[in-house]
């Protein structure tokens, strides 16, 4: 851990000692310290019931943390009251294991809503909208409801309302569980360009042939505690 965790502006997600505990006596997370830069894409992984989702729910103020503290876009995630938790969410991306799509509304107006809640004008967020199912590749379903889709559609969906508001931060929980590999590489090109763009990016996902494929910083979870974190690309340095 670097000495001088005060006074680092340019990584929007920081963590320092968290721990989490759901049942006292049983941590989910402990003692869990990592800075990740702007625009830093990395990969969360760790076999199921090491943490993953949990840090990411931290991360999204789902949850609070037993200890420690977290700095989200540079605010103190604990200290935030109010109005304040939905404002510092407009601006994180998140794809939820279990998606969270609202049924009886369309494709469209699942991803749409990432873009009304910060007032996109209609016709902007309509051609944003688009081509954002465009890019996912469910176009043709933007008028389906997402009760009738696959699981891979439903989750290509959430992606897609993730990326649609082009967020500071995205945090991704297994976002190609149920996408077959051709699907999850485009699936990942897609968040790598956000990247790009300037969203950093957290991808958890346990399927190593990502993780080989594309050699990005690892962070690996093991009972709770960060067992490697781990710069495989130069470029990440
Ligand atoms: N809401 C909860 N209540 C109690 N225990 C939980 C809860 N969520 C997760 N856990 C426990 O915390 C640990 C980490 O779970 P999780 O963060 O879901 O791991 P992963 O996403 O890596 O599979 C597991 O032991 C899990 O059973
Ligand atoms: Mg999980």
């Amino acid at each position: 851990m670097r000495g001088a965790w005060e006074s680092r502006d340019d990584c929007p997600v920081r963590m320092y000692r968290v721990s989490k505990s759901y049942i006292a006596g049983s941590a989910a997370l402990r003692d869990v310290s990592l800075e990740i830069r702007k625009g830093e894409f990395v990969f969360l992984t760790g076999q199921s019931g090491a943490g993953k989702t949990t840090l990411l729910d931290l991360l999204f103020a789902a949850e609070r943390p037993s200890e420690g503290q977290i700095l989200m876009l540079g605010r103190n995630i604990a200290r935030l009251r109010g109005s304040a938790i939905p404002a510092l969410r407009r601006r994180v991306g998140v794809v939820f294991q279990d998606f969270k799509l609202l049924q009886g509304r369309s494709v469209e107006e699942n991803v749409r809503i990432t873009l009304d809640v910060v007032g996109t004008p209609r016709r902007e967020a309509r051609s944003r909208v688009f081509n954002m199912l465009r890019q996912v590749g469910l176009q043709h379903r933007r008028y389906h409801s997402p009760e009738s889709l696959s699981g891979g559609e439903q989750q290509r969906v959430a992606i897609a309302r993730a990326l649609v508001g082009e967020p500071e931060i995205l945090l991704a929980d297994e976002p190609t569980g149920n996408l077959d590999p051709d699907l999850s590489i485009e699936i990942i090109e897609l968040m790598l360009n956000a990247a790009t763009r300037g969203t950093t990016v957290i991808v958890a996902t346990h399927d190593h042939a990502l993780l080989e494929r594309y050699h990005r910083r690892t962070l690996r979870l093991e009972a709770g505690q960060l067992a490697e974190d781990e710069a495989r690309a130069s470029a990440d340095l």
